[in-house]
C-alpha cells in the first residue's frame, strides 16, 4: 500500500516538474510598444546559449539561472519599460539606438558578436528584428 502511495507521489511530482520546465520559452515575441515598427521575434533558447548568464537580460534578477529559472517568477520586462516609473529609464518606444532598452541591450551584444564574427546570424540591421510589415 506505502509502495504504491510512494509510486504515485513520485508520478505526480515527475508531472509537475515538467509542467514548469515547459515555461521556459522556446521563441518569445516582444510587442511592448509596437507602434510604428513590426513586433520582434527571437530565440530565447538559442540566447540562453549566446549569453553567459540570466542577468545580462534579466538585469534586475540577479540570481536567476536555468535552474530555478523554471520554478521564480520571472518579470516581464515591459513592468518597467512600457511606461516607465522615471523619466530617464528607456522605454519601449524609443526610437534611437541609445534610448529604447531593447536596442540598447539588444543590439550592442549583436554588433560585439559581429565584431568577433563577421558571418555571425546576429541582425544589427532594422529590418533584420522589425521584418517589412506583411512579410
Ligand atoms: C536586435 C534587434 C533589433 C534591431 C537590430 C533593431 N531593433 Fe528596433 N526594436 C527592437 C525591439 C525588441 C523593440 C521593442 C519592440 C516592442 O516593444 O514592440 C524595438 C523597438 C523599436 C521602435 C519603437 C517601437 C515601435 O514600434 O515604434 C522603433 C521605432 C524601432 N525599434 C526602430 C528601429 C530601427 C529604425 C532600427 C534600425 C536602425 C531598429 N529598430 C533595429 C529590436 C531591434
Ligand atoms: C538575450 C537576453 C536574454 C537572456 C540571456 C535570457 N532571457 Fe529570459 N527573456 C528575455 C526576454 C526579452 C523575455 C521576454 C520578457 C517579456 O515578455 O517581457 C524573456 C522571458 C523569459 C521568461 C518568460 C517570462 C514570462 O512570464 O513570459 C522566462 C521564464 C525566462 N525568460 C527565463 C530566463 C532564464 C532562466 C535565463 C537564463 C538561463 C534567461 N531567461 C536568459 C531575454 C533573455
Ligand atoms: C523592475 C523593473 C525592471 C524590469 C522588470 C526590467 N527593467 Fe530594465 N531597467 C529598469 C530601470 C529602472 C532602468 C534604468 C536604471 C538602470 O539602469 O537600472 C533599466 C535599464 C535597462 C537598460 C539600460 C541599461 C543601460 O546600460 O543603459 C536595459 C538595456 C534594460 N533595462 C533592459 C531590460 C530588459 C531586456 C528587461 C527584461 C528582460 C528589463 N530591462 C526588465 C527597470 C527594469
Ligand atoms: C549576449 C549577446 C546577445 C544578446 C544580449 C542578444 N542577442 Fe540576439 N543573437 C545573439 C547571437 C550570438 C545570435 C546569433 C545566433 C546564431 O548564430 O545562430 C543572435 C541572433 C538573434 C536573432 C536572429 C536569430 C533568431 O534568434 O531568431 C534575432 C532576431 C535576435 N538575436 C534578437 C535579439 C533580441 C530581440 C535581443 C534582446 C531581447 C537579443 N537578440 C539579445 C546574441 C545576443
Amino acid at each position: 500500500m506505502r509502495k504504491f502511495f510512494l509510486v504515485g507521489l513520485v508520478a505526480a511530482l515527475a508531472v509537475a516538474v515538467a509542467a514548469m520546465a515547459a515555461e521556459m520559452p522556446g521563441k518569445i515575441t516582444i510587442k511592448d510598444c509596437a507602434d510604428t515598427k513590426t513586433p520582434v521575434t527571437f530565440d530565447h533558447a538559442a540566447h540562453v546559449k549566446a549569453a553567459k548568464d540570466c542577468v545580462t537580460c534579466h538585469h534586475t534578477q540577479k540570481d536567476l539561472t536555468a535552474e530555478n529559472g523554471t520554478t521564480l517568477a520571472v518579470e516581464k520586462c515591459g513592468k518597467c519599460h512600457i511606461k516607465p516609473e522615471k523619466a530617464e529609464t528607456p522605454a519601449c518606444s524609443g526610437k534611437k539606438m541609445t534610448d529604447n532598452p531593447y536596442h540598447i541591450g539588444c543590439v550592442s551584444c549583436h554588433k560585439e558578436t559581429k565584431a568577433a564574427k563577421a558571418d555571425t546570424k546576429a541582425p544589427t540591421t532594422c529590418v533584420g528584428c522589425h521584418p517589412k510589415a506583411g512579410a
